[in-house]
C-alpha cells in the first residue's frame, strides 16, 4: 500500500501567513502540520509515499527532503495548477501502478494517528474508505448522506443546503478502482475536478463505499481559529522537557517544553508552552497554550493561548492573546505622543485593537 500526501493549493484562508508558506508548514507546537501526517503515515507501516506539490515545492521539498527522516521513500510530483484533488489521483497514476493507496491531504490533522484506519481498510479491502466527522458548519467541506444502516448514499462539495452535518475528512483509502472514476468526472463550478464526485461515481457504478465516523480530533487548519485549537490540543498531549536555560528568577509550571539552545530569563512561564531554540524569553509571562517557534524575543509582554512563528520580537506591548503572528514579525510599543496606533500591515492581515 502507498500513500498519496497532497501538499499543494494556495491557502488563501490563511493569508496573510500563507502569502509566504505552504499552509501544509504552518507549525503547531512547533512542528509542521505536514510532518504530523508523515509520521502517523510511517507509524501505519506505510513506506511508499508520492507528494504531491504545486506553487510551493521548493519549501515542501526542503521540510521534507527524501523521507528517510520520516523512515519514508518519497517521490514529488508536480501538479502545476490546483485542479483538485481528483486530479492529482489522475497525474499520479503512473506512479501509484495497481497498488491500493490512502490519500492524505497535507494541511488535515488527524489526533491519534491513523494505523487502526489503515489496518481496517486492508481487513476489509473495499472499493473505497472514507472517513466522515461532526461539524458545525458543514458547508465549508464535502458532506455525506447517509441512509438507515449507515451507508453512505450521497456526497455533495460544500453545499449550501447539507443533508448532514457529517464533512469528509482529508485522508481517504482507495483501491485502483478510483482511476476509472477520476476520469469519468467533469470539473465542478470551482473549475476542480472533486475527489467527492469521484466516490459519488463510485457509489453510483455499485462499488463499495465504506465510512467511518471518526470521534477524534481533526480540523482542516484552514483558519486561524482552527489551527489555535489544533496548537492547543498538541500541546496537551506534551511531555515536559527542558533542554534549554531557565535561569534563577524564572519559573516554568507544568508541561513546558524550552528546546536546547532557548533562554527564559526572569519570566514565568505556565504550560502547556513550547519554546523553540535560540528564542530568549525575557522579564514576561507566557501562559497556556502557547507555542512561540525558534529565534524569537519575547521582552517585557504577555503572551497566551497564540503561536509565534520564527525570527518575531514582542517587545513590551502588555498582553496578547488568541494571536498568530507570522515570522519576521515586530510587535513594538507607539510612541506616547501623539496618542495613536501605528501600523505596517501585510495583505491580508488582521489586527483587532482595544479602543
Ligand atoms: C477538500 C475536499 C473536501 C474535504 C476537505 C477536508 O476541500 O474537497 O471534501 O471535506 O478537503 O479538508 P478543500 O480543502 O479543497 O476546500
Amino acid at each position: 500500500m502507498k500513500a498519496l500526501v497532497l501538499s499543494g493549493g494556495l491557502g488563501t484562508r490563511l493569508r496573510p501567513i500563507t502569502h509566504t508558506s505552504a499552509k501544509q508548514l504552518v507549525p503547531v507546537a512547533n512542528k509542521a502540520v505536514l510532518h504530523y501526517g508523515l509520521e502517523s503515515i510511517a507509524a501505519a507501516g506505510i513506506t511508499e509515499v508520492g507528494v504531491v506539490v504545486g506553487d510551493t515545492a521548493a519549501e515542501i521539498e526542503d521540510a521534507v527532503g527524501d523521507g528517510s527522516k520520516f523512515g519514508l521513500d518519497v517521490t514529488y510530483i508536480l501538479q502545476e495548477k490546483p485542479l483538485g484533488l481528483a486530479h492529482a489521483v489522475m497525474i499520479a497514476r503512473d506512479w501509484l501502478g495497481d497498488d491500493d493507496f490512502v490519500m492524505y491531504l497535507g494541511d488535515n490533522f488527524v489526533v491519534g494517528g491513523i494505523t487502526d484506519l489503515v489496518d481496517e481498510f486492508r481487513r476489509c479491502r473495499p472499493d473505497a474508505q472514507i472517513l466522515l466527522t461532526r461539524v458545525s458548519d458543514p458547508r465549508a467541506f464535502g458532506v455525506a448522506e447517509l441512509d438507515a444502516n449507515g451507508q453512505v448514499v450521497g456526497l455533495e462539495e460544500k453545499p449550501e443546503r447539507p443533508k448532514s452535518d457529517l464533512a469528509l475528512v482529508g485522508v481517504y483509502f482507495f483501491t485502483p478502482a478510483i482511476h476509472e472514476a477520476v476520469r469519468a468526472i467533469r470539473p465542478s463550478w470551482r473549475g476542480e475536478l472533486e475527489i467527492t464526485h469521484a466516490i459519488q461515481y463510485l457509489i453510483d457504478t455499485r462499488a463499495e463505499v465504506r465510512s467511518t465516523v471518526v470521534q477524534g480530533y481533526w480540523k482542516d487548519t484552514g483558519n486561524v481559529t482552527d489551527m489555535l485549537e489544533v496548537n492547543r490540543t498538541v500541546l496537551e498531549g506534551m511531555v515536559r522537557r527542558i533542554d534549554g536555560e531557565v535561569d534563577e528568577a524564572s519559573q516554568a509550571i507544568g508541561r513546558v517544553v524550552v528546546a536546547e539552545g532557548a533562554r527564559i530569563v526572569n519570566s514565568r512561564i505556565v504550560g502547556p508552552v513550547v519554546i523553540g531554540s535560540g528564542t530568549v524569553v525575557s522579564d514576561s509571562y507566557v501562559g497556556p497554550f502557547t507555542s512561540v517557534a525558534e529565534n524569537c524575543r519575547i521582552t517585557d509582554s504577555e503572551l497566551e493561548f497564540s503561536i509565534v512563528l520564527r525570527d518575531s520580537s514582542i517587545q513590551g506591548v502588555g498582553r496578547i492573546e488568541s494571536s498568530l503572528i507570522g515570522r519576521h514579525v515586530e510587535v513594538t510599543p507607539a510612541p506616547c505622543v501623539p496618542s495613536a496606533h501605528r501600523l505596517i500591515l501585510g495583505d491580508h492581515s488582521k489586527v483587532q485593537i482595544r479602543s
